[in-house]
C-alpha cells in the first residue's frame, strides 16, 4: 500500500488548528508531518517534537457518491458505539476516535496504533514458516470477534435481503469487469438463491459485525492487545460475515502467494475452532459455523476477485474457487 511522505501541515490549513487544539494543545508551535497511508484519503500526522501520531480520514465534500460519503462519515459514530460495548480497553478494543470536522471533509481523527497487522503474520507464516505465530494471532482475533458478536447479539434474525443485494452487487461488478461471463453470472446467482433459501442462513441471529475483516484492519500490539481499525462498513448481520471473511482472506493470502489451494486449510480450521471454543456448546457452534462458512467465504473470494491490482488469471481462479466452494458447501450436512 502507498505509504509516503507528503510534507508538513501548513499553519494556514484549517486542519492545523484542529490538530493543535485536539491532539497536542500543550506543545508550543507544533509541527505536523504528513504521510499518505492508503489510496483512499487516509493520512498519518506525526507531531515533530512529541512524536504524537494520529490518523486522519477524509471524504470529498462535493462527491456525488452519497452512499460512500455516508459510510465514511459514519465511522466516527461506529467507533464510539462499539467502544460503548466495552471495546475501549485492553486486551480487545477499537481505535479511539479523537475528533471530526465535516466542514473540511474530515470524517475522523483517531489515535495511531503501534503494532503489526495480521498481514504481517500471514507473510511471516508463508515466507518464513512461522505457522505457530500465525495460529496464535488467529486465536486472539477469533476471541476478539467472538466477544464483539456475543455482546451485540440481537433478538431477531439476519436480514438476508441485504446479503442477497450485496452478493448481486459483487457479481455484477465481476461481470462488468469481464471476470465472469453472462452465463457464469446466472450460475452464481442461482447458487446464491439456493443458499439463501436454506434455514441454515435464515435462522442466524443478527449481531454487529466489523464488516471489513481484512488482514490490514486488525493490529496486534506489543503488549498483546488486538485493536480493530477501519469500521466504516460495520453493520448488523450474521457472525459469519466476519468469521468467513477472515477464512476467505486466509485462503486468498496463501493461494495468491503459493498457488496451492490447500495450504490455508489448517489455519482456517484453527480459526473456526478458536472462534467456536468460546461458545457454551462448542461442538454445535463449530458445526453451525462450518456449515454456513462456504457461502460467506465464497462471497469474500468474489469480493477479492474484483481487485484489479491482482493478476487477471488469478482473479478468474479465485472466482472459480468461490463457485466450487458454493457448490461443495450445499452438499454438507
Ligand atoms: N489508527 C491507526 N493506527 C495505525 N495504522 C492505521 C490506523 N488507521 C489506519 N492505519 C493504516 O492505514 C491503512 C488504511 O487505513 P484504513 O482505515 O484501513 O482505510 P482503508 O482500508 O479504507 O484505506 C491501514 O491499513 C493501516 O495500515
Ligand atoms: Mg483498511
Amino acid at each position: 500500500m502507498s505509504n509516503h511522505y507528503l510534507g508538513k501541515v501548513d499553519y494556514s490549513d484549517p486542519l492545523y488548528e484542529i490538530l493543535y487544539s485536539r491532539v497536542c494543545p500543550d506543545i508550543k508551535d507544533p509541527l505536523f508531518h504528513v504521510k499518505r497511508m492508503s489510496l483512499h484519503s487516509v493520512y498519518k500526522y506525526t507531531e515533530e517534537k512529541s512524536k504524537i501520531a494520529v490518523i486522519g480520514k477524509f471524504f470529498k465534500i462535493n462527491d456525488t457518491k452519497q452512499e460512500q460519503i455516508l459510510r465514511i462519515k459514519g465511522e466516527y459514530d461506529n467507533l464510539e458505539k462499539i467502544r460503548g460495548y466495552g471495546f475501549d480497553a485492553s486486551p480487545n478494543y477499537v481505535v479511539r476516535p479523537i475528533t471530526r470536522d465535516e466542514r473540511i471533509g474530515l470524517a475522523l481523527i483517531e489515535e495511531f496504533i503501534y503494532g503489526r497487522d495480521l498481514d504481517y503474520y500471514l507473510k511471516r507464516a508463508i515466507y518464513e514458516g512461522k505457522s505457530t505465530l500465525l495460529m496464535e494471532r488467529l486465536s486472539r482475533l477469533a476471541s476478539f470477534l467472538y466477544v464483539l458478536h456475543e455482546k451485540t447479539e440481537m433478538a431477531y434474525n439476519v436480514e438476508l435481503d441485504f446479503v442477497s443485494a450485496y452478493f448481486q452487487k459483487v457479481i455484477n461488478k465481476l461481470y462488468i469487469q469481464g471476470i465472469l461471463s453472462d452465463c457464469d453470472r446466472k450460475e452464481y446467482l442461482k447458487l446464491k438463491d439456493k443458499w439463501l433459501n436454506r434455514t441454515l442462513l435464515q435462522n442466524a441471529k443478527s449481531v454487529i459485525v466489523h464488516g471489513d475483516a481484512t488482514p490490514t484492519n486488525f493490529i496486534f500490539t506489543q503488549r498483546g492487545d488486538v485493536v480493530a481499525i477501519d469500521l466504516e462498513r460495520m453493520k448488523n448481520t450474521d457472525i459469519s460475515f466476519d468469521v468467513s471473511m477472515v477464512c476467505g482472506e486466509l485462503k486468498h493470502a496463501f493461494l495468491w502467494r503459493t498457488g496451492n489451494p490447500y495450504t490455508a486449510e489448517p489455519f482456517i480450521r484453527h480459526f473456526l475452532k478458536s472462534y467456536s471454543r468460546h461458545s457454551y456448546n462448542r461442538k454445535k457452534a463449530f458445526k453451525e459455523i462450518t456449515l454456513r462458512n462456504p457461502f460467506y467465504m465464497a462471497l469474500t473470494e468474489l469480493r477479492i476477485a474484483r481487485n484489479d491490482y491482482l493478476d487477471w488469471n488469478y482473479r478468474k481462479r479465485l472466482a472459480y474457487e468461490a463457485k466450487e466452494c458454493l457448490r461443495w458447501g450445499l452438499k454438507l450436512k
